[in-house]
């Protein structure tokens, strides 16, 4: 009767890793029970974790390296299998909500969030291929935009691409605080997307600031965003917590893939309760303030209360 926070799949977003192809499920090896999926597959992963109640997905593409080049070209190709792919989804379950990425990394031979010469990445050049990969999603029919690359002004400058075409209805969550983290390796394994050479700290927010949180938050809010998001999210309750009490955006924190395979490691040694931990994890993060919880425990989230 007097438990303060409760975590529902209705608060949860359920990230999914999309390859070409057909009948493909490959588990990610640093990442046990994720998979990446061909559309028909994913198709049917969605399907049924609809059944069970999570109806938020974000979607990624893993890249074959054939089809990476500087200017990430395949990232606003109508033809190619992830925008097709999105498509699809929209029209088979209209009513699941579908967030995409907004980044150069999955399609960019040099693993950059960004457009890089010399070494050094070019942030308002990258808003330009940013806006061309935003429209390409937009006219799939999804929902939200999740502009991940950290490049400054691209929530305004995507917010008014979307809003000149007609695409008013298409909302953005901001990595707003998206720091330069070790914890986003496995994720990298999963889309074969690590940077070529150097790191993202350039871009990226540096782990010890907090004020620099605020900054950002008050540039999206100003700029249009519709969410803003912390990530990762264990070890930044504190700016979790920060951002809630300070904007009334609704907030999100991305649960990322290190945090999701630490706890798996851990309990296939059999030294953590694994369910427990998902759970604790969980509460932990809507308790410090998070609206909105992108996890890869969604389904087995689900699972675990229908159970
Ligand atoms: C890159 C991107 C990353 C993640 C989401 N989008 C990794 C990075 O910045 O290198 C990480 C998600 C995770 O670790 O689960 N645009």
């Amino acid at each position: 009767m007097v438990e303060e926070t409760k975590v529902t799949t209705d608060d949860l977003i359920f990230p999914l890793f999309l390859v070409d192809g057909h009948n493909q499920k490959i588990e990610v090896s640093s990442m046990p029970g994720i998979y990446r999926l061909s559309t028909d597959m994913m198709l049917k992963e969605i399907e049924g974790c609809l059944k069970v109640g999570i109806r938020a997905f974000d979607i990624f593409p893993a890249v074959e390296d054939q089809h990476k080049d500087a200017t990430a070209t395949k990232s606003y190709d109508p033809k190619f299998f992830y925008l097709k792919a999105l498509r699809e989804i929209k029209k088979q379950f209209p009513e699941a909500c579908i967030m995409t990425d907004v980044a150069m990394d999955p399609y960019s031979s040099d693993g950059h969030d960004g457009l890089v010469r010399d070494g050094k990445i070019l942030n308002d050049e990258t808003l330009e291929i940013l806006g061309k990969m935003t429209l390409a999603q937009a006219e799939t029919g999804i929902d939200i935009i999740g502009p991940s690359d950290m490049m400054d002004g691209r929530v305004g400058y995507l917010r008014k691409v979307l809003d000149e075409n007609g695409f008013t209805e298409v909302s953005i969550m901001s990595y707003t605080a998206k720091y330069a983290s070790g914890f986003y390796n496995p994720f990298r394994d999963a889309l074969d997307s690590a940077p070529k050479f150097g790191d993202k700290k350039t871009y990226q927010m540096n782990p010890a600031n907090r004020t620099e949180a605020l900054i950002e938050a008050q540039l999206d809010l100003e700029e249009g965003a519709d969410f803003l998001m912390v990530k990762p999210a264990l070890a930044y309750l504190d700016i979790i917590r920060l951002l809630k009490d300070n904007f009334n955006l609704p907030i999100a924190a991305y649960n990322v893939s290190g945090e999701y395979s630490m706890v798996k490691a851990a309990a296939q040694k059999g030294w953590l309760d694994g369910e427990r931990v998902m759970k604790e994890s969980l509460l932990s993060i809507k308790r410090a303030g998070a609206d909105v919880i992108l996890t890869y425990f969604a389904k087995e989230f689900a699972l675990n209360l229908n159970r």
